[in-house]
């Protein structure tokens, strides 16, 4: 099968499409024909980044060679021996192995059925993998993490990007209030996605517009926090994708009596179904920004890299 690989950190020009063995599947996977995969900031970290490749990747002792990416959407080519649920002809979707080798930047991935589900009918594969790693971040935040309830505030940071544009109608069909920040371009998408209210980060300071959010989703880098802790209540919960809660920012939270708890998406076959579910409903919907062909797998990675505005950026094959 093709594949691209990985040998060296760096630019996109480092990933190569070669000819590689099929993966072999274990008991409790299944072998997955891969149509289409998305990318996500984090591919890109760990392309450019050693310690990120160690970190996201946790390489094999002397481990050289890197198959990237843990989205993916596909039809089941073989099952493992103790595979029930799944079965030959199956349209499946999941984050793979996050963190460790996902392996989706090939024609087959080797897929625990765990992680996995159904797509449903009315969802192209494209929209399935784009409906992985950003989906679950946001589900997992929202649902699990700060258990969103009916009638509280939320504040959406960067709500129009591949986390935030699953978030607030996520939030919504919570029941919750929904402020989402992005650049003015984005305000139409943003509001059109559901949020009741709509701040520009680039024009207005949104914690002097927000002050008693019940909930932040913050998935900026360092002192960014300190602005959510502001915009959120007294005893509010903020949930960080990108950020501790160490030092200053922590003592800054404790002050307030603010839960902050720095997030880790994680493969969930269980939640991959409840996201499954949403987009069967159309109470999510997977914006697809670009959508490049496998050949064009660097290209797709060069546009992450350069800032995805808005939705999610796929890679079909
Ligand atoms: N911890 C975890 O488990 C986890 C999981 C998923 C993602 N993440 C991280 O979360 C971040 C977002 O991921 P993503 O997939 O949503 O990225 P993305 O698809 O690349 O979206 C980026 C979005 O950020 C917006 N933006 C940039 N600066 C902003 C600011 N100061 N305020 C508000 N919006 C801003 C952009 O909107 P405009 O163009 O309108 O500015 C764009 O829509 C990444 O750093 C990613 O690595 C972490």
């Amino acid at each position: 099968m093709k594949a691209f690989l990985l040998r060296q950190t760096g630019g996109a020009e480092q990933l190569h499409l070669e000819e590689v063995p099929k993966p072999n599947i274990q008991a409790n996977e299944v072998l997955v024909k891969v149509k289409a995969i998305s990318i996500n900031p984090v591919d890109v970290y760990v392309r450019k980044d050693s310690n990120a490749l160690k970190a996201f990747m946790l390489p094999k002792d002397n481990q050289e060679v890197f198959i990237l990416g843990w989205d993916m959407a596909g039809i089941v080519e073989e099952t493992g021996a103790d595979v029930r649920d799944f079965k030959q002809g199956d349209l499946v979707f999941g984050l793979i192995n996050f963190r460790g080798a996902g392996n989706t930047y090939a024609e087959y991935v080797a897929a625990p059925v765990s992680q996995l589900a159904l797509i449903p009918n009315n969802i192209s594969f494209e929209e399935a993998a784009a409906a992985c790693l950003a989906a679950l971040t946001a589900w997992q935040a929202l649902v699990v993490h700060a258990k969103l309830q009916p009638g509280e505030k939320v504040l959406i940071h960067a709500a129009a990007g591949g986390v935030g544009h699953y978030a607030v109608p996520i939030a919504k069909h919570l029941g919750a209030y929904v402020v989402g920040t992005a650049s003015a371009d984005n305000k139409e998408f943003v509001l059109s996605l559901g949020a009741d209210e709509f701040v520009d980060y680039q024009k207005q300071k949104v914690e002097e517009i927000v002050t008693d959010a019940d909930v932040v989703l913050d998935p900026m880098y360092g002192d960014h926090l300190f602005r959510s802790i502001e915009a959120v209540k007294s005893g509010g919960r903020i949930i960080s994708l990108l950020t501790d809660f160490k030092g200053a920012i922590g003592e800054a939270a404790r002050a307030k009596g603010v839960w902050g708890y720095h997030m880790g998406v994680a493969s969930n076959g269980n939640d991959m179904q409840q996201i499954a579910s949403l987009l069967e409903r159309n109470i999510i919907r997977s914006h697809i920004n670009a959508s490049y062909n496998f050949v064009e797998l660097p290209k797709a990675h060069q546009h992450q890299d350069a800032g995805n505005r808005r939705g999610k950026i796929v890679v079909k094959m």
